[in-house]
């Protein structure tokens, strides 16, 4: 997958009101994305995840680009009970770019 992060900037306009990223992110309605990509699904020690995204993480998920792409495309398809209410990434490219722009944020 292959996206660009200058514009993934944009798309994650969508993403900020529940989701923060950067140095000192904090969990806010989801859990900071800061090393995301690359991480296991449901890994955040003080977020409350759902039953769902908990199981996702137990049967060993992790988030690389080609499941980010699935999940954020239709996150309730992917993650059947997931408590993140956002309908999706209907475009390709919007995944692909959102994806890159994740990736240059690493773990504190
Ligand atoms: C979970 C990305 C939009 C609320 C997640 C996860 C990712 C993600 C990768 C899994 C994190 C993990 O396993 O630690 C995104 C992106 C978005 C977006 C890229 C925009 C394109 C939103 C919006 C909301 C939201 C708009 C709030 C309305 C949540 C919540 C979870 C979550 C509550 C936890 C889900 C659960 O425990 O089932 N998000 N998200 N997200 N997100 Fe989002």
């Amino acid at each position: 997958i292959t996206g660009d992060a200058a514009k993934g900037e944009k798309v994650f306009r969508k993403c900020m009101a529940c989701h923060d990223t950067g140095p000192g992110a904090k969990n806010k309605v989801g859990p900071h994305l800061d090393g995301v990509v690359g991480r296991h699904a449901g890994a955040i020690e003080d977020f409350s995840y759902s039953d769902a995204m908990k199981a996702k993480g137990d049967e060993g998920l992790i988030w690389t680009p080609e499941h980010l792409a699935e999940f954020l495309e239709k996150p309730r398809d992917y993650v059947n009970g997931t408590k993140m209410s956002f309908a999706g990434l209907r475009k390709e490219d919007e995944r692909a770019d959102v994806i890159a722009y994740l990736a240059t944020f690493k773990a504190d």
